[in-house]
């Protein structure tokens, strides 16, 4: 993009106080603007005024496969499940770009250690749980780790001097996800310092955008992968690559999978899956209606009942073909660092903009089918996201002792 290009192009995107900025700037310093500004989409600080893209539509619930009769066909998946992975069709994709913001960790989610006498990193712990599903199939994996612009060095300097807890080198790669603009309440978008637009990566959603942007796909087709299964880094219990989930969507027929969990409560904050004009879709929890939260069948049981745990299987064939289908944008107020008019570095206390993401969930949307699988929390399920309280280190420590693990 030459000078020309951008000017024009921040107009037209309501920009131009970023090329007032840009002519204070050295050339290098332009360059580097340049740069930075070709790889961000311009469109999303539109969505900081009036409605996102996602109208929904009616709504109704989907029968999942149940833990029970999941344990009763467990042998006869699992066999399928493994005879997929033996034959290479299987890969595993990591999330691991999040900034935790939550847990309020300094380091990479990846990084945090839940052991409590000996050291037992979230990445160790899923380097563990792949190795031990390929070694059962009697064959390595792929593990792909999407990371972010602000971890992806420490991501892979960790996991290269861990040696990848033992897993083959070659299985492991690494891709960053692409970055998303930070704007104000009005949508103008903010400099993080001289010459720097503030962003931060543009959410779960983008994952697939990103493996393609990596050039990774050629890749992945070489080695003959059908099936990515998509997951977490916050979950210390996460099964990755489970045969017994992969063979009951083979079983079954199906585009794809969600691992979901039987909500504890009405009010658990879970995206719930269920149908949306008979397709497959995820009402987060703040979006779900009073009787979407509440409403029993004739047994007492929650008729939207199933909470996803952020663990699908998706099918390589049907992803290229919804990749070009706009995700809804997410924003969320945030606290964001920037630079004011004067040149001063302000730090805020209070929420002062927006960050922009699309969320893996809104994928399922796009999916024919999904089968709902369901998983026992206290086996499958024990999220790190705050620093206390639920979904915390302490009751993902309880979980996992639960689990049998020595911490
Ligand atoms: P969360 O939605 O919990 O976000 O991520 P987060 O960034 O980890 O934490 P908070 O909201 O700031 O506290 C769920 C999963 O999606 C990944 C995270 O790393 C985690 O595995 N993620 C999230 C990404 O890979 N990229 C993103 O842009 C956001």
């Amino acid at each position: 993009m030459n000078q020309n290009d951008m000017i024009q192009r921040l107009i037209t995107a309501g920009q131009e106080h970023l090329a007032a900025h840009y002519d204070t700037l050295s050339a290098a310093e332009q360059e580097t603007f340049l740069r930075q500004l070709a790889s961000l989409d311009l469109t999303l600080p539109a969505y900081a005024v009036g409605e996102n893209n996602n109208t929904r539509g009616t709504f109704s619930p989907l029968q999942a496969v149940t833990a029970e009769e999941a344990r009763e066909d467990r042998a006869f998946h699992e066999a399928l499940g493994l005879a997929a992975i033996r034959r290479g069709e299987v890969a595993a994709v990591l999330l691991a770009g999040g900034q935790g913001t939550r847990l309020g960790y300094d380091a990479p989610k990846g990084f945090f250690n839940v052991g409590i006498t000996r050291e037992m990193s979230l990445f160790s712990l899923h380097f563990a749980n792949i190795a031990r599903h390929a070694a059962a199939a009697g064959r390595s994996i792929p593990f792909l780790i999407m990371t972010s612009k602000f971890n992806h060095e420490q991501t892979a300097d960790f996991l290269r001097q861990h040696e990848y807890f033992g897993y083959p080198a070659e299985d492991v790669i690494l891709f960053p996800q692409e970055m998303a603009v930070c704007t104000d309440f009005e949508g103008k978008i903010l400099l993080a310092r001289r010459g720097v637009i503030a962003e931060s990566p543009n959410g779960n959603g983008g994952w697939f955008g990103s493996i393609e942007k990596a050039g990774l796909l050629p890749e992945l087709q070489r080695r003959g992968v059908k099936w990515l299964n998509v997951f977490s880094v916050d979950n210390a219990l996460q099964q990755i690559a489970d045969p017994g989930f992969i063979g009951a969507v083979l079983a079954k027929g199906c585009e794809s999978g969600a691992k979901v969990v039987a909500k504890a409560d009405p009010d658990e904050r879970v995206g719930i899956l269920c149908l949306e004009d008979g397709r497959p879709s995820i009402v987060e929890y703040y979006e779900a209606t009073e009787e979407m939260r509440t409403l029993r069948d004739a047994n007492g049981s929650l008729q939207y009942r199933y909470g996803v745990i952020l663990n699908y299987l998706f099918s390589m064939e049907r992803l290229p073909a919804v990749r070009d289908v706009r995700l809804p944008v997410h924003r969320a107020a945030k606290k964001i660092p920037y630079m004011d008019a004067n040149g001063e570095i302000v730090t805020p206390t209070e929420p002062n903009g927006y960050k922009y993401e699309t969320l893996a969930l809104d994928m399922v949307r796009l999916q024919s089918n999904c089968l709902p699988y369901e998983v026992l929390r206290e086996k499958e399920f024990a999220p790190i996201k705050n620093k206390e309280g639920a979904d915390s280190p302490v009751t993902a420590r309880a979980l996992l002792e639960g689990a049998g693990f020595v911490l």
